[in-house]
């Protein structure tokens, strides 16, 4: 696994679980599965409903907390200071930890700032470790950051071989905040396991189109997370860390860049 030291010197493991739509009993069972292989990282919100299974596949793997990295969000209807202080208290009691590794405002909302003190204070109580946002523009984090007070140590946004937001990750890092990419692939909307280059590259390496795919993102300096329910694809995403990708290569990947969102977020 590599790291990358945010600006508070927490180290955020470089590739994580996402548990967008897993619940219950198989979200449980599959967090419990991808920490046994070695996954780090996991990322759920209160918007995904699943944070109990979450903190059960947590506990079912039997891996020390101090080992692994959690992310939460909080999200509307959520959007005071009152609510979110509370939100972040239930994220706890939900996922059983005694603290979060890292906690976003899930998107920019009105009231950003009031939610963002917060957690500012969850992380002075030591309830937090990092506090961040996500899905901020560029527009959106500059505004934000004039009177934040705490840099954001994270801005989690959509991220992947066609959208690689080279701007904001530029202007971002010149601020202090590291910029993690979801959905890395596309959650299906380009068929990024069939793209002509990846494979192609992927040949050489011995590696599969999606891991050249996340590898690609990792060397770009944006760490990244995603989620599967199959034992083999979550093998087969972190077996990303035993090869580098050319410096041709990289500029080969890089033609894919459409520069426009696939969610119509932004
Ligand atoms: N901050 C935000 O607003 C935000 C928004 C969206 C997502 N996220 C976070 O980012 C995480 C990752 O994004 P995502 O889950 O939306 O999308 P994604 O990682 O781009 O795509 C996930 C999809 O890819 C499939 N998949 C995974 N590995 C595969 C492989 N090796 N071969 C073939 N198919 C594979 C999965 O199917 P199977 O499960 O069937 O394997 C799943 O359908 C989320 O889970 C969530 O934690 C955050």
């Amino acid at each position: 696994m590599d790291y990358i030291t945010l600006n508070d010197e927490n180290r955020l493991p470089a590739f994580g679980l996402g548990t967008w739509g897993l619940r219950g009993e198989s979200c449980a069972d599959t967090v419990a599965k991808a920490i046994g292989l070695g996954y780090q990282l996991i990322d759920t919100a209160r918007m995904y409903g699943n944070e109990k299974d979450v903190g059960r596949g947590i506990r079912l793997s039997k891996v020390r907390r101090e080992r692994l990295f959690v992310t939460s969000k909080v999200c509307s209807p959520y959007t005071s200071y009152q609510a979110a202080k509370r939100i972040v208290e239930e994220s706890l009691d939900a996922l059983g930890l005694e603290y979060i590794d890292l906690y976003l405002i899930h998107e920019p909302y009105g009231t950003s700032p009031e939610m963002y003190e917060a957690l500012k204070e969850a992380k002075k109580q030591g309830l937090i470790r990092s506090i961040g946002i996500s899905n901020f523009n560029e527009a959106e984090y500059l505004d934000f950051i004039k009177g934040c007070g705490i840099i954001p140590a994270v801005n989690q946004v959509e991220n992947h071989v066609y959208f690689l937001r080279s701007d904001l990750q530029k202007m971002m890092k010149a601020h202090g905040t590291v910029m993690q990419g979801w959905a890395p692939f596309t959650e299906g909307m380009r068929p990024v396991f069939k793209e002509k280059i990846l494979k192609d590259i992927g040949k050489r390496h011995g590696k599969t189109a999606g891991q050249i795919a996340l590898k690609y993102l990792l060397q770009n300096g944006v760490p990244t997370i995603t989620k599967s329910s199959h034992v083999e694809r979550l093998k087969e995403n972190l077996d990303i860390f035993d090869f580098s990708l050319t410096a041709e290569e990289i500029k080969e990947i890089h033609g894919l860049d459409e520069g426009k969102s696939l969610f119509g977020w932004y």
